[in-house]
Parts: structure tokens; sequence; C-alpha cells
């Protein structure tokens, strides 16, 4: 059976000097995402980089650009990506209110349109008319705001609940994990139902030469 797991790399741990080198590394993986993570310094307490950074990332990848927002006013962020080519763009449930506004706008940018959860909300929280709009809800299993974090457990029953949603679901939207992954929790995230797993620090600590296998190691 075809491995539809999809892997995805967060920038956030590879060499910031070299990127396009980082991309060369990764051009022969497949089912893969490039996972950005966009930080304003509020929503969360660290800054990363915005679009004129990536704008031509694009040029240098031949995977889908995955946008993580973690910025406290999503939507005025929102448009600015479009120059990147980005094919899948998450913000946060916490800090919104209008949220199928938000997705209706983000869909009229981006063809694929996720939500995000912290690790203190629920997935209870979230009504079932939100799991109908969305292509992805990402399950973040640590706090957001760096990278080389340990992994929260209780993400896994959250995966579980998220899954029973979809399984009852007429819309499968993607199940995205980010935190903490690595060898250790990847078969666990799997079976609970995660179909796209977001990794930086698992790897990209070791350098280009081991980027393969440790995707490889991810997937079981
Ligand atoms: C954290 C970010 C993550 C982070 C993951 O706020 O959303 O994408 O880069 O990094 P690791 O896998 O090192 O926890
Ligand atoms: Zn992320």
């Amino acid at each position: 059976m075809q491995n539809t797991t999809i892997i995805s790399p967060s920038l956030l741990s590879c060499d910031f000097l070299n990127i396009a080198d980082e991309m060369k590394a990764l051009k022969q993986e497949s089912q893969l995402w490039i996972h950005l993570d966009i930080m304003d310094g509020h929503f969360v307490p660290n800054l990363t980089f915005g679009a004129p950074v990536i704008k031509n990332l694009h040029q240098h990848t031949n995977h889908p650009l995955d946008v993580h927002l973690m910025v406290k006013n999503p939507t005025d962020h929102m448009e600015w990506f479009k120059a990147a080519h980005i094919h899948n763009l998450t913000f946060h449930w916490e800090g919104n209110i209008h949220h199928d506004r938000i997705i209706n706008y983000a869909k009229t940018l981006y063809p694929s349109v996720g939500i995000s959860i912290n690790p203190s909300t629920p997935v209870a929280i979230i009504p079932d008319y939100i799991f109908e709009q969305v292509n992805l809800v990402l399950v973040m299993s640590v706090n957001p705001g760096f990278g080389g974090q340990s992994f929260i457990p209780s993400a896994i029953d959250k995966i579980k609940q998220l899954k029973n949603i979809r399984d009852k679901s007429k819309n499968k939207f993607m199940i995205q994990i980010d935190g903490g992954i690595n060898d250790e929790n990847a078969k666990a995230v799997l079976e609970a139902g995660a179909n796209n797993l977001v990794a930086g620090n698992f790897i990209f600590k070791d350098g280009p030469q081991n980027y393969s296998t440790q995707i490889k190691k991810l997937r079981g």
C-alpha cells in the first residue's frame, strides 16, 4: 500500500543562511511539504521570517509550501503570502472570533486552509461546521514559539478525537501534528490518525546527509 503520510520539515530548524541548499537536500524526497513557521512576537514570544524572505522559495523546491501562522491578526498577514505560491495556510483557533469568515477569506487565496489548536485548547471547542470547511487541522504538541521542545502526550488523544470526527464527516481533512515529533512518538501519532507530521529539530539536527534517514524513521 502506498504510504500517504506527509512529512513536513519545519524550516525553523534549518540553516537560515543556506535555505536554497537546504531545499536541494530535500529535493529527492516524496510526500513532503515544507513547513514555514511565521511568528510575530505577539501571538508567540518569538519572531521568525515573513513573506519577503520566502517569496522566492517556490523556485527552489518542488514540494508544496505550508504556512503556519502564529500571529495575532492572521487576516492582516494572509494576502502577503500569495506571491510565495503557498499551498496550505493554517491559522490558529485561539485569539480569533470569526473563524468561518477567516477560512472563507483564506480559501480565496490558497488551495488549502487549516486551523490549529494549542495544547490548552480542547478539540470539543471547535463546532462541526468548521470541520466541514477546513482542509487541515493542526494539533500543536508543544506550546508554539520555538523548535526543539518536548512532545506533550495529551496531543495523542486529540488526534484520536479528530480522527473520529473525520471518519464521520464527508470532509476528509488532513490531521497534522507539530512539535517535538521524533522516531519515538511518530508511530503513536500515526496510529492515532495523524497523516501529516511536522518535524524540525529531528530532521535537521545532524545535517543534510541525514535528512533522508530521519524522514524515513518518521514514516516507520
Ligand atoms: C513551533 C513550530 C514548529 C516547530 C517544530 O512553534 O510551530 O513547527 O518548528 O519544531 P520541533 O519539531 O523541533 O519541535
Ligand atoms: Zn509549525
